[in-house]
C-alpha cells in the first residue's frame, strides 16, 4: 500500500442554539436550531499512525489509535475524538490542535462541534447529512446517550443568516431566514448539565412506550393521546406532539414577520418542557421568568436537553445588552462546518 502524503488541514465546526423544538428529534420530529458564530477549529497535519489532538483551551492531549482505542492518560473529552475515529476509520492519523470560542459543556453543543470538526479533519464526508449521521453515531458511542441528530446536523448544515427547519424523519434541512428585528441571546444558568447519567435516556424510552401504543409521535395528533393509559407517558407524548406543531407554527410566524407570535410559541415550548416533559429545573424556570419580565424580550425558554445548561431569549435588538454579560452570548446564525486542506 502506498502511504498517503501528509497534508495540512483546518476544519471549523460551529456550535448551535435551538430556537424551538426540543426533545422531538429522537422521535423523528421537527426542530428549529441555528448554527452560531462560536465555533471549534481543529488544525494540523494528516499522517502517522495515531490521531493526536492537543487542546489549547484545557489541559491535555487526546491520543487515539486508528482503531479508535484511547491511549492511557488521555483526558475525558478524548471519548468524543475516539468515537469519531472509530466511525471514520481513517487510513492515516492526524496531529492537530483544537481551540474553541464555545463555552465547554454549556449547552451550545461544544461536543457536537468537536465531533464534526474532528470528522472533517480526518477526511469524513462532505455531505452535511452524512457527516451528521456519522457524528451522531460517534456521540452515542462516546457517551451511551441515545441522542437525536439535531446538534450534529445543525453544526454540519448551518446557513449564515438562517435558522434550520430540520425534519428528523427524512433528515431534510430547510433554511429559514432570521429577521433582523430578532436578536438571539443565550444565557447560561450556571447549573451544570451532563447528559450521561441524566434522565435523557429515560425520556427517550417513555417516547418509545408512547409510540408502541399509538404509532409514530411524528404522525400523531392530540386526539390520539387519549389511547395512552399511563398518565406520565401520555404527558411526555403530549409534549412531543404539541412541540412539533409549535415548530411548524414558529416557522410560519417567522416567515410572516409575526414576532409576537414567535415569542408566544417560544414561551409555550418552555411550559411544555417544564410541565409535560419535566426536563426543566427551578434555576432554569427562574432565569426564564426574569428574562420574560425584561422589556423587549419576545420569549424565553430552556434550550437543548434541559436538566440545567442554557436558556435562549428572543429579543428586540439591544434589549438585553449588558444583561449578565459574564454568562450570556448574543449569537448570530452562522455558516456550517467546513474544511480547508493544503494550507500554506
Ligand atoms: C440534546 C441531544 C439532542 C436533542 C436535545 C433535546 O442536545 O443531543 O439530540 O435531543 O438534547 O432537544
Amino acid at each position: 500500500m502506498v502511504a498517503e502524503e501528509p497534508s495540512e488541514v483546518r476544519a471549523t465546526a460551529p456550535g448551535r442554539v435551538n430556537l424551538i423544538g426540543d426533545h422531538t428529534d429522537h422521535t423523528g420530529g421537527l426542530v428549529l436550531p441555528m448554527a452560531i458564530d462560536l465555533a471549534t477549529v481543529v488544525e494540523g497535519r494528516r499522517g502517522g499512525d495515531a490521531v493526536v489532538v492537543t487542546s489549547e483551551d484545557r489541559a491535555g492531549r487526546a491520543v487515539i489509535g486508528l482503531d479508535g482505542a484511547i491511549v492511557d492518560g488521555s483526558p475525558g473529552w478524548s471519548c468524543y475524538v475516539a468515537g469519531v475515529v472509530a466511525e471514520v476509520a481513517p487510513p492515516t492519523g492526524l496531529d492537530a490542535t483544537v481551540r474553541t470560542t464555545l463555552p465547554l459543556g454549556g449547552g451550545l453543543s461544544s461536543s457536537a462541534a468537536l465531533e464534526v470538526a474532528v470528522a472533517l479533519a480526518l477526511g469524513g464526508p462532505d455531505d452535511p447529512v452524512e457527516l451528521a449521521r456519522l457524528c451522531r453515531r460517534a456521540e452515542q458511542r462516546a457517551t451511551g446517550v441515545p441522542c437525536g441528530i439535531m446538534d450534529q446536523l445543525a453544526s454540519a448544515a448551518g446557513v449564515e443568516g438562517h435558522a434550520l427547519l430540520i425534519d428528523c424523519t427524512d433528515e431534510t434541512v430547510e433554511p429559514v431566514s432570521m429577521p433582523s428585528a430578532i436578536e438571539v441571546v443565550v444565557v447560561d444558568s450556571g447549573q451544570a448539565r451532563e447528559l450521561v447519567g441524566s434522565p435523557y435516556a429515560e425520556r427517550v424510552a417513555a417516547c418509545r412506550s408512547a409510540e408502541a401504543a399509538i404509532g409514530p409521535l411524528r404522525r400523531a395528533d392530540p386526539s390520539d393521546l387519549a389511547a395512552i393509559d399511563d398518565p406520565t407517558i401520555r404527558r411526555r407524548a403530549r409534549h412531543v406532539v404539541t412541540e412539533n406543531a409549535r415548530v411548524r407554527a414558529a416557522v410560519e410566524a417567522l416567515r410572516a414577520g409575526d414576532l409576537a407570535e414567535v415569542g408566544r410559541l417560544v414561551d409555550a415550548s418552555h411550559e411544555s418542557l417544564r410541565h409535560d416533559f419535566e426536563v426543566s429545573t427551578p434555576e432554569l424556570d427562574d432565569l426564564v421568568a426574569r428574562l420574560r419580565r425584561h422589556p423587549g424580550v419576545l420569549g424565553a425558554r430552556l434550550t437543548g436537553a434541559g436538566f440545567g445548561g442554557c436558556v435562549v431569549a428572543l429579543a428586540r435588538p439591544g434589549a438585553l445588552t449588558g444583561w449578565a454579560p459574564e454568562r450570556s452570548w448574543t449569537v448570530t446564525p452562522a455558516r456550517g462546518a467546513h474544511r480547508v486542506t493544503g494550507l500554506g
